[in-house]
């Protein structure tokens, strides 16, 4: 694609306007996520067979051949999709994110959750009690769940029983997993050679259609005040949690946001469960770091770290 663009050539058609995009614009992601999705749907047929995640098994090594004829015949559909922002709703991610339900039930001796999670996507990892997560002797979830993570945490974990009683999400821009788009889309962002992670997301699909989950398009901190201002049975705790979402809010926000999650725990049990790049300006390892809040007394506990993708998981030892 950078000879194609250096050239002059049919890349650098499609990416007209596009020239003095930031790096964080990822134009490059864009623009290979429009060309997935003419492969998912069979557009291109001569490029499915290098595409790892739909059984090809061709060597990459001529791929940028095929791809370049279907490049040159959709510039047109390829340049519009470059508006398309890359978005992905990763539920590897769940297996380190279970612990906090742990970690809530644990620390303020409820075993009934209402979740709430901001920054969503298409409320996957909303449906974390219909998936298997197991370690070593460990278990959680259905046993015959299409969705399976082994997170390989290698210490055993004495879970207390969690019950999600509600669940909702907010997200600026939610994806709904119920229409073909909304499929498509979080498909097209997951790489073909990220085979494992492509399975996993058709099982989560699979679930998302058996299981509905509200996902309300909002920032976060007005969504919150919302939320958290609902009836709450009081031997239900609240928790709030978010993977790989706060460094798209700008400090203020952030702070706006947990100055309301700490304004409703003094009238209700709520737990704030982060799982999120150590440094929040690049991709990197990502902890689990879990505030309780308990007649006005808070406290943070980090309980584990994990690859951004959520696997392999390390446990720190505690809840
Ligand atoms: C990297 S994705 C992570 C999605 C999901 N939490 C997961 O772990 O798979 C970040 C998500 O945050 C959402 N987002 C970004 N800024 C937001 C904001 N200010 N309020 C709510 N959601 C936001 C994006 O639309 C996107 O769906």
């Amino acid at each position: 694609m950078a000879a194609d663009w250096d050239a002059g050539g049919v890349v650098r058609e499609i990416c007209i306007g596009w020239e003095e995009a930031s790096e964080a614009e990822v134009v490059e992601l864009r623009f290979l996520g429009g060309l997935h999705r003419l492969v998912l749907t069979g557009q291109a047929p001569e490029l499915a067979p290098y595409y790892r995640n739909l059984g090809g098994t061709r060597p990459p090594t001529d791929a940028w051949k095929a791809a370049l004829g279907v490049v040159a015949a959709y510039a047109a559909r390829l340049h519009e999709d470059l508006a398309i922002v890359p978005q992905t709703n990763e539920v590897g991610r769940t297996a380190l994110l279970v612990l906090a339900l742990y970690r809530a039930a644990a620390a303020l001796g409820r075993q009934r959750i209402r979740l709430l999670e901001v920054g969503a996507s298409a409320g996957l990892n909303l449906r974390v009690d219909r998936y298997r997560i197991t370690s070593g002797q460990w278990a959680w979830g259905p046993v015959n769940s299409p969705v399976h993570i082994d997170g390989d945490i290698g210490v055993p974990i004495e879970p207390v029983p969690v019950e999600i009683v509600t669940r909702r999400g907010c997200d600026l821009n939610p994806i709904d997993p119920s229409t073909e788009q909304g499929r498509l889309r979080l498909r097209s962002f997951v790489w073909p050679d990220n085979v494992q992670r492509y399975r996993r997301l058709e099982a989560a699909l699979y679930v998302a259609a058996r299981v509905p989950v509200i996902v309300d398009q909002s920032e976060a901190t007005p969504w919150l005040l919302k939320r958290l201002a609902d009836p709450v049975d009081d031997d239900v705790v609240t928790v709030v949690w978010h993977s790989v979402v706060w460094q798209y809010l700008a400090v203020a926000e952030r702070q706006a946001a947990e100055k309301v999650i700490e304004a409703a725990a003094m009238r209700v049990p709520v737990v704030h469960a982060q799982m999120e790049p150590i440094d929040l300006t690049r991709i990197g390892r990502t902890l689990l770091t879990v505030t309780t809040y308990h007649g006005g007394v808070s406290r943070t506990v980090t309980i584990g770290e994990s690859h951004p993708h959520g696997l392999p998981i390390r446990w720190f030892g505690s809840l």
